[in-house]
């Protein structure tokens, strides 16, 4: 049977006082909405509808390389409403899970659960139990059986006893739909359309309303405000480590370590305090990461060690390398086995060989390294005249003095030296020495300047 996934997200978020939609606020450094749209591209649904309302230009657009049809809800009439605006694009036949743009942790596993008790039935909810329900949409039950939802203005005081509450994911029959959303009518305490008034008409029709819980309570968490998404970004950041460790990641402090993206690892790998890390990575077998650093889409491979507070972006980095702490990798790095990139090093859209090292102050931009070359400390490739870029090209087994300039293009050939201090505009061949500074000059006897009494 074929699987809708319908997802609302037309409410404005008042109470994030922001000016961004709600559902595209960021939670691990993704929008709200992202969250959900990936679990239900996980589902296979056949098709994900999603209700937009206010600033939904800016949620079409953050989300326009996705397949999904948009459905706009002009009024926020109330969340029955809002799924009613969709029959026109809804199919008559399978089944659709009703998805809130703002609980995005919802587990695709808890979604499967649901699909599968749904199926037989016609219609089912998440519900959870809560020790403090104020608030929510309570599940009233007969003989154990649900027979209706009863939002929390419109409870008596009998009813808000109930602590099973509606978390606001369904899976419906969509022939249903068809039928029910029609004859929802808004008179309750709110004046809405409240979608919660199904469940009372599947009953009617003589059907059983399944339900499932989640495995975790945070998998139905709400954002409103913006005490809610850091707490909701601590849980989900909790949960990533315990999946990281669960891996056998070493994570010296669960709750300094922040994921923003996905990380795959090999083993033994251990992550000191404080690291963020964003987008795609890979860590493979015994890489350790230092405290403070930031790693954004970058590949380590196995043996690597890379000291505090280091920077990397783009970055693809060998075996048994050693890096930082203070290193900053940007785009374009390439650096092979057992390189050594030391504190205050920039690299920029460069492949360094073998085994060579660049260990104190230094920039390399649009350089090719080649094996077991040693870049002395302070020495900078000058790629840049103001307008173009130029590549520097060093051999294998050159040495580069200290406070060098290498003005690009440039070409230090295998086994060239250049002497600290020069400015190397020219290439130097193989084996060559180079060296390019003025004589040194020296007075002897020399009579420093003397102060002059006023
Ligand atoms: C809803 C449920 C309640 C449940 C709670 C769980 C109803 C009537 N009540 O209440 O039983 O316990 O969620 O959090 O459904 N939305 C629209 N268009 C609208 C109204 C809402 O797209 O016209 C969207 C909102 O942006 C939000 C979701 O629907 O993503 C839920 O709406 P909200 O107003 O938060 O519902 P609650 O009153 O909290
Ligand atoms: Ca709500």
């Amino acid at each position: 049977m074929s699987t809708s996934v319908i997802i609302l997200a037309a409410g404005k978020g008042t109470r994030m006082r922001s000016n961004l939609p709600k559902v595209l606020q960021p939670l691990a450094g993704r929008p709200l909405l992202g969250h959900v749209i990936e679990t239900a591209k996980k589902l296979n649904a056949e098709n994900i509808i999603t209700i937009f309302g206010h600033a939904g230009n800016l949620v079409q657009q953050a989300f326009s390389h996705e397949n999904i049809q948009w459905v706009e809800q002009k009024e926020q009439l109330g969340t029955g409403h809002a799924v009613k605006v969709t029959l026109p694009v809804l199919p008559t036949e399978g089944v659709s899970l009703i998805l809130s743009g703002d609980v995005p942790c919802i587990n695709p596993t808890t979604l499967e659960k649901l699909l599968s008790v749904s199926r037989e039935t016609g219609i089912g909810l998440v519900t959870l139990t809560l020790d403090d329900a104020t608030g929510y949409g309570r599940i009233v039950r007969h003989n154990n059986k649900i027979q209706a939802i009863v939002e929390h203005k419109d409870a008596s005081d009998e009813q808000r006893q109930i602590k099973e509450i509606n978390t606001g994911i369904y899976c419906v029959n969509n022939a249903k739909l068809h039928e029910w959303l029609p004859k929802i009518s808004n008179e309750n305490a709110q004046g809405e359309y409240y979608l919660t008034d199904i469940v009372a008409m599947a009953i009617e029709d003589g059907l059983e309303v399944a339900s499932v819980e989640p495995e975790l309570a945070f998998e139905v968490e709400g954002v409103n405000d913006r005490i809610q998404l850091a707490a909701l970004e601590r849980e989900f950041q909790r949960y990533q480590a315990q999946q990281l460790m669960k891996q056998g990641v070493h994570l010296i402090d669960p709750q300094r370590f922040d994921l923003r993206g996905e990380l795959l690892v090999g083993q033994d790998v251990c992550i000191d305090i404080n690291v963020i890390i964003e987008g795609h990575c890979e860590f493979g077998n015994n890489v350790q990461i230092g405290a403070g650093c930031i790693i954004k889409n970058t590949k380590i491979a196995a043996g690597t060690v890379v000291k505090p507070y280091s920077i990397f972006e783009d970055a693809n980095v060998g075996e048994n390398t050693a890096i930082g702490p203070f290193a900053r990798l940007r785009p374009g790095t390439h650096l092979a086995n057992e390189v050594h990139i030391g504190n205050f090093v920039e690299v920029k859209n460069s492949n360094i060989g073998l085994g060579s090292k660049a260990n104190h102050f230094t920039y390399l931009g649009d350089a090719e390294v080649g094996a077991g070359s040693n870049i002395g400390a302070g020495t900078i490739t000058c790629n840049y005249d103001g307008a173009n870029k130029f590549k520097t090209i060093i051999g294998d087994h050159a040495f580069i003095g200290s406070n060098s300039s290498l003005v690009a293009p440039v070409v230090i050939a295998n086994g060239a030296t250049v002497g600290a201090g020069s400015t190397i505009t020219r290439d130097v061949a193989e084996n060559s020495l180079a060296v390019e500074r003025s004589k040194q000059f020296s007075k002897e006897n020399y009579q420093r300047p003397e102060k002059v009494n006023k």
